[in-house]
C-alpha cells in the first residue's frame, strides 16, 4: 500500500526503490532545474538527439536516396507501430503525421461518414483546438455543433453523432472512462473521437480493449519527440477501411509513386497521412521512443499518480485549491491548482528553478512525467512553491511581465 511521503527523506526512500530511475540518465535537463512541464513539451532524451543528428547526416551523405536508403519513406508508419504498443493498439492501426489540430479534423470529418446522425459533439471544457476544429468541420460539412455541459458527452451519445472526447482533460487531469463510453457509442451508433494529447505516455492505456474505434494524440509531451514532433492517429481495423480522410493527399494514397490521378486509400491508419513527413521530427521522436518504449506502462502510470498525490497531499497543507480529482485513479499525470496571481507565480517558480505552466485565467498546472523526474524533486518544488506563497515573493514587477507563451 502506498503512503504519501511526509518528508524529503520519505521521498528519497521513494526514489531508491522506484524501477524507471534508470531512465532518468538518458535526459540531458539543465542542472538546477525541476521540470514540472512534461505535459506540455518533454525534455530531450540523448537517443533523440543522436537519431536526429543521424538523419541529417543521411540528408548529406545520400541525398534523395535518403527516402530509400535511411528508410525515410516509411517513418512514420515505424513511429505508428512503436507506439500503438504503447497504447495497446492493434498492428496498423497508428500512424505518425501532422498535428493533433488536423488529425481531429480528419477523423472527426471520417466518423461523420459513419455515424447515425450528421452531428457533432464536444464538452465545453474541452481544450481549444478541439472547439475551434469541430465548430468550422460543423459549419464546412453543414453538420450541426451540439456543446454539453462537462461530463454530459456519454449522455449526449444516444443522438448517434460524433463525440470529440479527451481521455485526461488538460486543465483538470480528470480521466474519462473509455470503455464505458465506447459501449455507450456502439448502442447508439455514435463514434468517439479521442483526444489522447494528455494520456499517451504516462496513462497504461488499453485502446484495443476498450473498445476505441478513433483518436489522436501528441508525440511531444509524455513521448519527449520534440518541439512540434508530429502526432499520432488511431483508426480501429474494425472500421478503418471504411474511412476517408478530407485531406487524401500522396502520402495516404496506396501507390503514392505510381502518380496515379485518382486517390485510392491506404490499408489501415496510413490513410490518414496526407502529404510529406517531417522526417527530421520523425527520427527525434524515434529516438525518444528508444527510452519510453523500454519501460512498464504500468510504472509509468503508477509513478506520476505517486508523484500527483504527494503534489496533492502538500498543496493542501498550504490550503490551495485543487482543480484535479484527488482520486488518484480518476487522474492523468498532472495535477492543476487555482492561483489568482497564478501567471506570477509561475514565473516566480521558474526564476527558482522550477518550470511550470499557467493556463489562463486562474490555473497552475504541475506535470509529473515519471521517466525524468524524482520523488525528491517533486517534494523540493512543492518547499518552493510554498516559500513563494508565503513570502509574496511572486509579487516582484518582473514577474508580471506576460510572455506570449504561458
Ligand atoms: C488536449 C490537447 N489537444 C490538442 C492539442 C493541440 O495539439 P497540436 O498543437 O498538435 O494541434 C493540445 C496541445 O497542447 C492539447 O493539450
Amino acid at each position: 500500500m502506498f503512503q504519501v511521503p511526509n518528508c524529503q527523506d520519505d521521498a528519497l526512500a521513494l526514489d531508491r526503490g522506484d524501477p524507471l530511475a534508470p531512465a532518468r540518465s538518458h535526459f540531458e535537463i539543465p542542472g538546477g532545474t525541476i521540470y514540472l512541464v512534461g505535459h506540455s513539451l518533454g525534455p530531450p532524451p540523448a537517443e533523440a538527439r543522436r537519431k536526429a543528428a543521424a538523419a541529417l547526416d543521411a540528408w548529406q551523405r545520400d541525398l534523395v536516396r535518403g527516402w530509400n536508403s535511411a528508410g525515410w519513406i516509411d517513418l512514420a508508419e515505424r513511429m505508428g507501430a512503436r507506439i500503438a504498443g504503447l497504447i495497446g493498439a492493434e498492428p496498423g492501426s497508428v500512424v505518425v503525421t501532422d498535428n493533433v489540430s488536423v488529425n481531429l479534423f480528419k477523423l472527426a470529418s471520417a466518423a461523420l461518414g459513419l455515424a447515425r446522425r450528421p452531428l457533432l459533439m464536444i464538452e465545453e471544457d474541452e481544450f481549444p483546438t478541439d472547439q475551434y476544429i469541430v465548430a468550422a468541420l460543423g459549419r464546412l460539412q453543414q453538420a450541426e455543433l451540439r456543446r454539453v455541459p462537462t461530463g454530459e458527452g456519454i449522455a449526449a451519445l444516444k443522438e448517434g453523432g460524433v463525440l470529440i472526447k479527451s481521455v485526461v482533460n488538460y486543465r483538470s487531469a480528470e480521466i474519462t472512462d473509455m470503455a464505458a463510453h465506447e459501449a455507450e457509442a456502439r448502442r447508439n451508433g455514435a463514434l468517439i473521437v479521442w483526444d489522447l494529447s494528455h494520456a499517451t505516455g504516462v496513462l497504461n492505456l488499453a485502446l484495443c480493449s476498450h473498445g476505441a474505434q478513433l483518436a489522436a494524440g501528441c508525440t511531444y509531451k509524455y513521448l519527449n519527440g520534440g518541439p512540434g514532433a508530429p502526432a499520432l492517429v488511431y483508426a480501429s481495423p474494425e472500421i478503418s477501411g471504411k474511412l476517408s480522410t478530407p485531406l487524401p493527399g500522396w502520402m495516404g494514397h496506396a501507390a503514392p509513386f505510381a502518380f496515379e490521378s485518382h486517390y485510392a486509400p491506404r490499408e489501415g491508419a496510413a490513410r490518414f497521412a496526407s502529404g510529406t513527413q517531417p522526417i527530421l521530427s520523425l527520427a527525434s521522436l524515434d529516438g525518444a521512443l528508444d527510452v519510453v518504449c523500454g519501460q512498464a506502462p504500468e510504472d509509468i502510470q503508477t509513478k506520476a499518480r505517486r508523484m500527483g498525490a504527494m503534489a496533492i497531499r502538500r498543496a493542501k497543507e498550504m490550503g490551495l485549491e485543487l482543480l484535479s480529482p484527488q482520486d488518484d485513479a480518476r487522474r492523468g499525470g498532472h495535477v492543476s491548482l487555482r492561483i489568482t496571481d497564478g501567471y506570477p507565480v509561475v514565473q516566480a517558480l521558474a526564476a527558482r528553478g522550477v518550470l511550470s505552466d499557467f493556463r489562463a485565467p486562474d490555473t497552475v498546472r504541475l506535470g509529473f512525467s515519471p521517466l525524468f523526474l524524482t520523488y525528491a524533486q517533486v517534494w523540493e518544488a512543492m518547499d518552493i512553491l510554498g516559500d513563494i506563497l508565503s513570502t509574496h515573493s511572486w509579487d516582484a514587477p518582473e514577474f508580471h511581465i506576460r510572455a506570449k507563451v504561458t
